[in-house]
């Protein structure tokens, strides 16, 4: 075909114009490199791998394995805090051993999903990503690497940028007076080491959040002393999700013949899937003053009530006043409450961790006390802003989301050509399961990258006054979410103050609005000069690669095309 201009004696170009030699809906190369092969990083090298041609996808992974998460947080008692069943991918069901599994077990789901779908090929493991730059002439992301093995660093380039770091990720030290004097064992939640044994030792875990919750529980029975701090108040409740949980919404093993059932009867698994999510996704469980989130907040009172009854100055300091459930994320707190009431516990109430000396900490009435460990679940930095410098057009993704982290629905950022991103702010980082959101991130990602190919695009950025009017809606809208109320939390940056940076709506809305993408929503420039070159020659793809050109026709049946071609055959 490419021939043709030649052979016709047709004319390619005029007045700088060319004519490109092929038909409209071919797909031009286009790479990307993505940030982290946690569950966002794997759930977009599968449906790359499915779905694109011409295409190159490497993902680099500063960890020496994928899952991210649950490679990192490796601490006693890790588990899941939404039943296990809805926090799988839709498209590799597992049966789990529990309710809420426990972290060893969700990372081995995640190698197994690496390994079983081939997407390791696309992941560089112990590579971290340090810097970078759009580079608007060749409209391509140039990206310094520093390979941790070695140490040593390169620049790789690509059409778009994927970043899918997590949003907790960026474990940090609280900064607490003489934090760096201590001389014991001082350890984070996310950097839990594996070989660690605090068996028969004097033992501080800071933190209420679900990580604090979590370690209480699971060091308390081993450690000689256990002290810890409630600074706020926390609803414990499974609630939701507690209609198929275990007595008082607590963990469960699944029986061998539960799990032959779900392994034997693939409807009866899906459909128990289905309705543990359905329990966990009610859409007025979200929302400020409904009868859910009453009845929510009544079933937690009365668990945290029966667990602390011998213990009222416990119960006082964990009740919110404040804030109803949902505000903080729910957790289920599985044996924490039976924890603290254990005589090898001293919890300091209504109180925080201030000061810390060489061989212990100061309490709440200005006792030394002496430890030999202390574990800090103390979380996250959530601000959003990236860890490194992220740069186009002259401005630093850091310093625009230090003044105001405001992305394009979680999905792009401002004034950032070809950056996408899982879960950025204002996402629906609060509704449910994060899994089954990843696969419409990935989908969505991957539509905007498949226009990009056919229609030959250099760059797509998202308007500033789309992004400014999300802004408007969604900082409206958000009032009358749960999250929205007084409570410190991660999805508020740790302050009380700061909006909820949460998607202000269901998952449901969020799933439909994300299903394809909005392109009127983007500046598009185009890698031409003329925005209609990637029509090409006039034909279409379908035009040259066997498909059905006459489809307005209707389509045909195999059965019918035989028969035809025997009646004509027989002479009709
Ligand atoms: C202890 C804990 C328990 C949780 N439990 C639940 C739960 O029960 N239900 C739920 O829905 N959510 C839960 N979450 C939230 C959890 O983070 C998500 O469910 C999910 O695992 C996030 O996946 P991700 O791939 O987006 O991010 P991550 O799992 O954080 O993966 C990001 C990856 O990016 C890599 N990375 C980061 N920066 C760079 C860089 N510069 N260069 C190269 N690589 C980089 C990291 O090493 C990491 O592997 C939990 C979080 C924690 C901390
Ligand atoms: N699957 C799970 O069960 C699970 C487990 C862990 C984490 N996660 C996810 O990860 C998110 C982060 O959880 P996280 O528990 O790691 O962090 P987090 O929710 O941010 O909790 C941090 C905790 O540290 C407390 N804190 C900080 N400084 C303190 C001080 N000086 N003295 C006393 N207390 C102090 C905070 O108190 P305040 O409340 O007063 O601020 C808070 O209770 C969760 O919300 C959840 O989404 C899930």
């Amino acid at each position: 075909m490419e021939d043709r201009p030649r052979v016709y004696g047709w004319p390619t170009s005029k007045n700088g114009y060319t004519i490109q030699e092929v038909p409209s809906g071919t797909k031009r190369f286009r790479k990307a490199i993505v940030i982290g092969a946690g569950a966002s990083g794997l759930s977009f090298a599968k449906f790359q791998q499915e779905r694109m041609i011409d295409f190159e996808c490497v993902i680099y992974e500063k960890n020496d394995e994928v899952s991210g998460t649950w490679t990192e947080n490796r601490y006693p008692g890790c588990a899941c805090d939404i039943p296990s069943v809805t926090y799988q991918y839709p498209w590799e069901l597992k049966i789990w051993s529990r309710f809420y599994a426990y972290a060893p077990e969700i990372l081995e789901y995640f190698k197994h999903v690496a390994d079983k779908h081939g997407l390791r090929k696309f992941i560089k493991l112990q590579h971290e990503v340090i810097h970078a730059q759009w580079d608007n002439q060749s409209g391509k992301w140039c990206v310094k690497v520093r390979n941790l093995t070695d140490g040593t660093e390169f620049d790789d380039t690509a059409d778009v940028l994927v970043n899918a770091s997590g949003i907790f990720n960026y474990w940090q030290w609280p900064n607490i007076k003489g934090r760096k004097d201590f001389k014991g064992i001082v350890v984070h939640s996310a950097n839990y080491p594996t070989d660690l044994d605090l068996a028969g030792k004097r033992v501080a875990v800071v933190g209420t959040g679900a990580s604090g919750l979590q370690l209480t529980a699971a060091l308390q029975p081993v450690v000689s002393h256990l002290y810890t701090w409630i600074r706020s108040g926390t609803w414990i409740t499974s609630s939701f999700g507690s209609t198929f949980a275990g007595p008082d919404g607590g963990n469960f093993q699944y029986s061998k013949e539960q799990k032959e059932k779900f392994i034997h009867k693939p409807d009866v698994y899906l459909k128990y899937i289905k309705d543990v999510e359905k329990s966990l996704s009610d859409p007025l469980a979200v929302l400020k003053n409904t009868p859910i989130t009453h009845y929510a907040q009544e079933f937690s009172l009365s668990l945290m009530k029966d667990k602390l009854r011998d213990h009222p100055d416990l119960l006082e300091a964990l009740t919110p006043t404040t804030f109803p459930v949902g505000c903080k994320r729910r957790t289920p707190g599985n044996g924490y409450l039976e924890a603290i009431t254990q005589s090898n516990v001293t919890t300091y109430c209504k109180a925080s961790l201030d000061e810390l000396t060489e061989e212990g900490f100061i309490d709440p009435n200005g006792n030394k006390v002496e430890i030999d460990a202390i574990v800090f679940a103390t979380g996250f930095n959530t601000t959003w802003v990236p860890r490194f410098p992220i740069i186009a057009n002259g401005k630093n993704l850091q310093d625009i989301y230090a003044e105001n982290a405001l992305s394009y629905m979680g999905v792009a950022a401002p004034y950032m050509p070809n950056y996408f991103t899982f879960y950025g702010p204002y996402s629906p980082i609060g509704q449910s399961s994060v899994l089954p959101m990843m696969d419409v991130f990935s989908r969505w990602i991957l539509q905007m990258i498949e226009k990009m190919q056919i229609e030959d695009i250099k760059s797509l950025t998202p308007k500033k006054t789309v992004i400014e009017d999300y802004g408007e809606h969604t900082k409206l809208l958000i009032k009358r979410f749960v999250w929205d109320a007084p409570c410190r939390s991660w999805m508020k940056a740790g302050s009380i103050e700061t909006p909820p940076s949460s998607y202000a709506g269901t998952r449901t809305q969020v799933m439909e609005l994300l299903a394809q993408p909005r392109f009127e929503d983007f500046d598009i420039e185009y890698k031409n000069q003329n925005r209609w070159q990637w029509l090409g020659n006039g034909f279409s793809i379908h035009d040259v690669d066997g498909s059905d050109n006459t489809w307005f026709w209707g389509t045909l049946k195999e059965s019918i095309v035989a028969k035809a071609s025997s009646e004509q055959k027989n002479g009709f």
